[in-house]
């Protein structure tokens, strides 16, 4: 039998939006270039992709510091990369609006998109090996956390098989305490799922609706993340990640 070789797998880093929920530290600054702790908040979720092997990366970013990020990364020098590259989003439409800049350099291939205000401190390299194994479809990432309400939550199927049988995007009587964290794993068929998203309530295309276009296709995956996880997207979550990092560091099991 021929040799398959594994698909490639490239990495998005999604960086844009306003900040809102962190104005007015946000003002004059992106989100993603406040400090955690000892680093700026990019910093991370690069680290997350290179220490899962992935070294072909596309941060999006967007508002009125984008030009900012070129000055404090340039080529990814410090984290063993030759090249990044980077992407504009006009306005602010949401996780998948902001996806749907890398169709491009995606070019067919497959992704792992990490929201940049997300920090492991841990890897998130067995659940990459298990994407890698998919024949096609989509992998993500749940966590146990003690305020579901604030993310995606699954549902899990009740004939105990363990799977997901929906996402709900900040349930307000979450299912489960299982929330979906911020690095998803994509075949090129995200990108035609996209195009078919209509805008949510928050008046934004929702990661949460191509996660579910997945599932009922049946094809989402999912698995556990091991160490801590966080957001860093409001003043609570940022604090809490600074702490964490000092605890503990990141990116380091
Ligand atoms: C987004 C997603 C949500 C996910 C969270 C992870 O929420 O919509 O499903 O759980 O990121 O950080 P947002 O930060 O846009 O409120």
């Amino acid at each position: 039998m021929p040799h398959m070789s594994a698909p490639t797998l490239k990495g998005v880093i999604l960086a844009g939006g306003l900040g809102t929920r962190l104005s007015p530290l946000t003002k004059i600054t992106n989100k993603h270039l406040l400090p955690v702790y000892d680093r700026p908040m990019i910093y991370y979720p690069i680290q997350t992709l290179v220490n899962a092997g992935i070294k072909d990366i596309l941060i999006v970013t967007g508002g009125n510091h984008a030009g900012e990020f070129l000055r404090l990364l340039g080529n990814g020098a410090e984290f063993g990369l030759k090249h990044i590259n980077y992407t504009y989003q006009e306005g602010e439409g949401g996780i998948a609006d902001a996806l749907r800049l890398a169709e491009h350099f995606a070019a067919g291939d497959r992704v792992c998109v990490v929201l940049g205000d997300n920090l492991i401190q841990g890897n998130v390299r067995a659940a990459a090996e298990a994407f890698r194994q998919q024949k096609s479809g989509a992998r993500i990432l749940l966590k146990d956390v003690d305020d579901p309400q604030r993310f995606g939550v699954a549902r899990f199927a009740e004939d105990g098989s363990g799977r997901v049988a929906e996402i709900i995007e900040k349930p307000t009587d979450p299912p489960s305490s299982s929330a979906v964290i911020g690095i998803y794993f994509y075949d090129s068929w995200v990108f035609d799922i996209i195009r078919t998203l209509k805008p949510s309530r928050r008046n934004e295309l929702e990661i949460t609706d191509v996660n579910n276009a997945y599932l009922r296709a049946g094809l989402l995956e999912h698995s556990m993340l091991d160490g801590w996880w966080t957001d860093a997207g409001t003043f609570e979550s940022l604090h809490r990640a600074s702490n964490l990092v000092q605890q503990t560091g990141a990116n380091c099991l």
